[in-house]
């Protein structure tokens, strides 16, 4: 997959990515189901438990169609191992120049956190256009979007960080961005509770 494909799929509807914190092996599977039953292929696996990489592993194997993204990639040896799993995508918190550069010289697509005209313009330099705006809501939200759209026209964005149910459509209709990501799909107390009900009507709800 190119950065390319990535982007068209990203777009595709809802163009919302669930992004999940997995706290034990066995809620990998019964939440993929969920998602698949709601039409729902993508999915951001953070690495801030110790079971993401195995999680990232057992999703490319069983669900090799899922879209399936390592998140809190935040340093090169979290770049390593995620990109060991096979993974399609990898969204960092940050946009460290290390990691920019190592990732450009691989074949793994790493999507950059910014938060400033100055962060966009240093991934910009290293050749990315599709960056994560995070925390989308504290750095403006979507007219910080706007603003940054007459300036770097050439920059997609995947917010993610406060976003919800009731304010994604303002993110959505936004020119530049691709899709937005978030964990109030999947909070950690239902994963650990096994309370797919819940989380399947909170995915029913994007529809
Ligand atoms: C992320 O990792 O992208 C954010 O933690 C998501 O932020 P949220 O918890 O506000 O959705």
């Amino acid at each position: 997959m190119n950065i390319d494909e990535l982007e068209t799929r990203l777009k595709s509807k809802p163009r919302i990515v669930p992004v999940v914190t997995f706290t034990a092996l066995d809620q990998v599977e019964p939440l993929i189901r969920c998602l698949v039953e709601q039409k729902i292929e993508v999915i951001e696996v953070t690495l801030r438990t110790n079971i993401g990489l195995d999680a990232l592993k057992l999703i490319k194997n069983k669900y090799p169609n899922m879209l399936t993204g390592a998140g809190t990639v935040k340093n090169n040896a979290s770049f390593k191992a995620a990109e060991a799993t096979g993974c399609d995508f990898m969204v960092s918190p940050g946009a460290s120049q290390s990691l920019m550069v190592q990732a450009a010289s691989s074949n793994a697509l790493l999507i950059p956190g910014v938060m400033t005209p100055s962060e966009i313009q240093q991934a910009i330099e290293l050749g990315y256009r599709l960056v994560k705006l995070f925390p989308a809501s504290i750095a403006g939200g979507p007219s910080f979007l706007k603003s940054m759209h007459a300036v770097y026209p050439e920059v997609n964005f995947f917010p993610t960080g406060g976003i919800n149910v009731e304010n994604r459509d303002e993110y959505l209709d936004a020119k530049n961005v691709v899709c937005v990501g978030g964990t109030w799909l999947t909070p950690i107390e239902y994963l650990e509770a096994g309370d797919w009900g819940r989380i399947s009507a909170l995915l029913a709800a994007l529809n």
